[in-house]
C-alpha cells in the first residue's frame, strides 16, 4: 500500500502568538482585511485586543463581519456571508472563533474568488481557482479545522453535512493562543476537546493509520487526556490550555491524514437532524467505541494506555487495553460531558433512523475500524447513549 502523509498549514503559536498576527500580516503585504468573528467570544477581551491590533494600525483596512454563534454553518449562510464581503476589495480574511466560523471563513475565501453558489462546490476537489488567503484563530481547541483541507456545511435540502473539501481548501496560516481558550465555558473546553479525541484516537486506531499517523495521533490523545481536566478546573493553567491547542491541531492533522472510525461517523447525522454538538455527538460513543474494539480483540490501545498510567510493567496489552477503556470511560465522566442523548431530544424511537443515515452516508468510517463494525453494531452504540 502507498502511503500518503501530508501537513499543509504554517502555524504561529504560544501564549499572546495573535497579538503578534498584525505585523505578520503586513509583512505578508496584506492590507484588506476581512475579518469573521464568532459572535459567541467578540466580546473575549483578548479576542477584543486582536481586533484592535489590527484596528489601530493605520496599514489596514478592516471589515468585521460578526457570525452567528451556536449553530454549525450551511450553504445558504456561507452565501450570505460572502455577499457582505463581495462589493469591498478583500485581500485576506481572518476568522476567529469555534469550528464554525473557522468553517465559515475558509468558505469565504473560496466564494470570493469563485463563481456560482457555495453549494455548487459540495464534495471533492471541485473549487478550481485558489480563493482569498485564509488565517485562522480558533478560540476553541477540537475541530483541528486549521489543519484541514475541508471546510463542513450543512445541505439544509438534504438535511445533511457535507462540505467543501480537497485542493484549493484550507488556510494559509493558522495561529493556536491559548489566550483565547482560557475563558471559554467548562462545556465549550470538554465539547471540543472529545472531537478533538476522537480524532486523534479513531485515526490512531483506524485500519488507514500508518507510521506519521500513528506517531501524530497518539501524541494528541496525550497532550488532550492529560490536560483537559486540568484546563477545565484551572482557567489560569495556560499551559494546558496551549496543550490542548497542540493537540487539537495534531489531531487535525492525522485524523484528515487517514480518516475516522464509527463515533466520527455517527455524528454527522447526529449533528444534522438533531443538532447536537459536534464534539459531544462522536465523543459520547468513545468509551464505548473503545471497549467494543478491545473486547474484539483491538489491542493497540495498550501503546495509549502507556501515555496515561506510567508503563505498568507486567501487564499484557489484553490487560493494558482494558485497563485503558475503564481509564477513559473515568476520564469521560470528569469532563462533565453528558452520558446520554436525552437532553438534545433523542430518544428510543430516532434509533432506526440514525443506523440507516448513518449505513447510507458514513459507511466509510465504519469501514476504517480496525475490528469488524457494521450496522448491528450501530445500533448497538446508539442504545448505549440513548435511552428510554
Ligand atoms: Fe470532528
Amino acid at each position: 500500500m502507498l502511503n500518503k502523509f501530508s501537513c499543509h498549514t504554517d502555524i504561529m503559536f504560544g501564549q499572546n502568538a495573535s497579538l503578534s498576527l498584525s505585523s505578520k500580516v503586513k509583512e505578508m503585504d496584506l492590507r484588506h482585511i476581512g475579518m469573521i468573528v464568532d459572535e459567541g467570544v467578540a466580546l473575549n477581551t483578548h479576542v477584543q485586543k486582536i481586533i484592535t491590533s489590527f484596528e489601530s494600525d493605520g496599514s489596514f483596512q478592516t471589515n468585521i463581519f460578526r457570525s452567528r454563534a451556536g449553530s454549525e454553518p450551511d450553504y445558504d449562510y456561507l452565501d450570505e456571508v460572502t455577499a457582505f464581503f463581495h462589493d469591498s476589495v478583500i485581500d485576506c480574511i481572518i476568522g476567529i472563533g469555534g469550528g464554525s466560523a473557522c468553517d465559515l471563513a475558509k468558505g469565504v475565501g473560496i466564494m470570493l474568488r469563485n463563481p456560482g453558489k457555495g453549494i455548487d462546490y459540495r464534495g471533492f476537489d471541485k473549487v478550481n481557482i485558489p480563493g482569498v488567503p485564509v488565517i485562522l484563530i480558533p478560540t476553541t481547541a477540537g475541530t483541528g479545522t486549521e489543519a484541514t483541507r475541508t471546510a463542513v456545511f450543512t445541505d439544509k435540502k438534504e438535511v445533511r453535512k457535507l462540505g467543501i473539501n480537497g485542493k484549493n481548501v484550507g488556510s494559509l496560516l493558522a495561529v493556536l493562543d491559548p489566550m483565547v481558550l482560557l475563558d471559554a465555558p467548562r462545556i465549550i473546553k470538554s465539547g471540543s476537546a472529545l472531537d478533538a479525541l476522537v480524532h486523534a484516537i479513531e485515526a490512531f486506531a483506524c485500519k488507514n493509520s500508518n507510521t506519521l499517523s500513528k506517531a501524530i495521533g497518539k501524541e494528541a490523545f496525550g497532550l488532550l487526556f492529560n490536560n483537559l481536566v486540568k484546563a477545565i478546573d484551572d482557567k489560569g493553567d495556560i499551559i494546558a490550555h496551549e496543550n490542548l491547542f497542540m493537540g487539537s491541531h495534531l489531531a487535525g492533522i492525522a485524523m484528515y491524514n487517514v480518516g475516522g472510525g464509527p463515533a466520527s461517523g455517527i455524528s454527522y447525522p447526529l449533528g444534522s437532524h438533531f443538532k447536537v454538538p459536534h464534539g459531544i455527538a462522536g465523543g459520547i460513543f468513545l468509551p464505548h467505541v473503545i471497549r467494543f474494539n478491545v473486547e474484539h480483540g483491538f489491542l493497540d490501545y495498550a501503546e495509549l494506555y502507556d501515555l496515561i498510567d506510567g508503563h505498568k510493567e507486567g501487564l499484557t496489552p489484553e490487560e493494558k487495553s482494558l485497563r485503558f477503556a475503564d481509564k477513559f470511560q473515568e476520564f469521560y465522566c470528569d469532563t462533565s460531558a453528558p452520558l446520554n442523548l436525552t437532553g438534545y431530544g433523542v430518544s428510543t424511537k430516532d434509533i432506526e433512523l440514525l443506523v440507516s443515515l448513518t449505513m447510507q452516508q458514513r459507511l466509510e468510517n465504519l469501514k476504517l475500524n480496525p475490528v469488524n463494525f457494521g450496522e448491528n453494531d450501530v445500533r448497538y452504540l446508539l442504545s448505549k447513549v440513548i435511552v428510554a
